[in-house]
């Protein structure tokens, strides 16, 4: 059985930067609420007109990547692009990286796996390049959030937390010690609803208030994301810790084996419980939600590449992904770097 790396990192968020107090402008919110609650001081938004979209900002993040591990696109075999925010409702956007990059015909799978959708992506990549299949895959995490997001009061404890922006890795046949070493994932489907954006769906398809008329009403709340955000912080940080240490059992390893643990960046408080949790010091956690948000499926590859770029992350290093998110869906990765 071959083995699996990540040979290349790329990101890419947009120009335009959403501070605390800019959206203490347009709706009932303050700095310091939003620092205290998330840790967040500031997060990446699309601005009309700039050309991004989640399959765009995807492209830019997979170009540095494809760069940086010096593998040419034409070598590459698969892409899996993890998104909850693709461009269509159908078809997903690994279809449009295909045209974007020009990669004939090479096959694409849509993720839908939410905050665990990098993760998800990346065993995926992995399982194909354990079998022999295929040698170089192309995941990407990217999100445009900010169109989708309810900007007024009514929507402020989701709206303040989540980010745009892209993450790509080539994960590819290793020919050394460097390896993905396992990957773990789960689901608990019935608390679906607590973290979800309802509408459009085809259970929800478009609804006859909408259809009949263009006055607004309650029934549009469905189509901007619904979080019970104290249910899922709980239930985060137990399945941050639990997988975690599900990946560390799996290779017989401990917390003090983790040289870098990358969580899902979806709260800086469930960030440092985890970190207390495994006592862990602050230069094997790494964050960057403050400059970010919650970036959901690009959260992690965008904290990759960061703490990789910043040089955080060297060759043998035990580095740990974790997330946890809607769904619920939760996964982790230990890799050998
Ligand atoms: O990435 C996917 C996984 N997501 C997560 O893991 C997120 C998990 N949840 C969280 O991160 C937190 O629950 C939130 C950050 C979403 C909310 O923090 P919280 O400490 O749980 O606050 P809360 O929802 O209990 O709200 C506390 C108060 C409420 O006011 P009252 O009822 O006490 O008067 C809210 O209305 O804060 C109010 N509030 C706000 N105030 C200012 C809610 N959002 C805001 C806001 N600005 N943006």
């Amino acid at each position: 059985m071959y083995s699996s790396k990540i040979s290349g990192l790329g990101m890419y968020v947009p120009e335009n930067v959403v501070t605390n107090d800019d959206l203490s402008k347009v709706m009932d919110t303050n700095d310091e609420w939003i620092q205290e609650r998330t840790g967040i001081k500031e997060r990446r938004h699309i601005k009309k007109g700039d050309g991004n979209s989640t399959a765009v900002m995807g492209v830019k993040a997979a170009k540095v990547a494809l760069e940086r591990s010096g593998i040419h696109k034409d070598n590459i075999d698969l892409i899996v692009f993890a998104t909850l925010s693709p461009d269509y409702y159908f078809p997903g956007c690994g279809v449009q990286v295909q045209e974007l990059l020009e990669m004939p015909n090479v096959p694409a799978i849509d993720v839908r796996n939410q905050c665990s959708g990098f993760v998800y992506a990346l065993s995926i990549a992995d399982q194909y390049i354990k079998t022999g299949m295929y040698t170089n895959v192309l995941v990407v995490g990217s999100e445009n959030h900010s169109g989708g997001l309810d900007m007024t009061t009514r929507g402020r404890s989701v709206s303040v937390i989540f980010g745009d922006g892209a993450g790509a890795a080539i994960v590819s046949r290793s020919n050394d010690d460097s390896a993905i070493l396992s990957t773990h994932m789960h689901s608990e489907g019935k608390h679906a609803k607590e973290l979800a954006l309802i509408g459009p769906s085809t259970g929800h398809w478009v609804p006859e208030i909408i259809a009949e008329s263009d006055t607004a009403t309650d029934d549009h709340i469905t189509y901007y994301p619904y979080m019970n955000g104290q249910f899922v912080f709980k239930n985060a940080v137990t399945r941050f810790a639990e997988v975690i240490m599900e990946g560390l059992k799996a290779n017989s390893m401990t917390p003090d084996d983790i040289d870098m643990l990358i969580p899902h960046q979806a709260n800086l408080r469930i960030a440092q419980f985890i970190q207390k949790k495994f006592k862990l010091s602050n230069d094997r956690v790494f964050n960057n939600i403050q400059k970010y948000g919650n970036t959901t499926a690009a959260s992690i590859p965008i904290a990759l590449t960061e703490a990789w770029e910043q040089g955080k992350i060297q060759k043998g290093d035990k580095v740990v992904l974790a997330a946890f998110g809607s769904g619920f869906t939760w996964a982790s990765a230990v890799i050998n770097w």
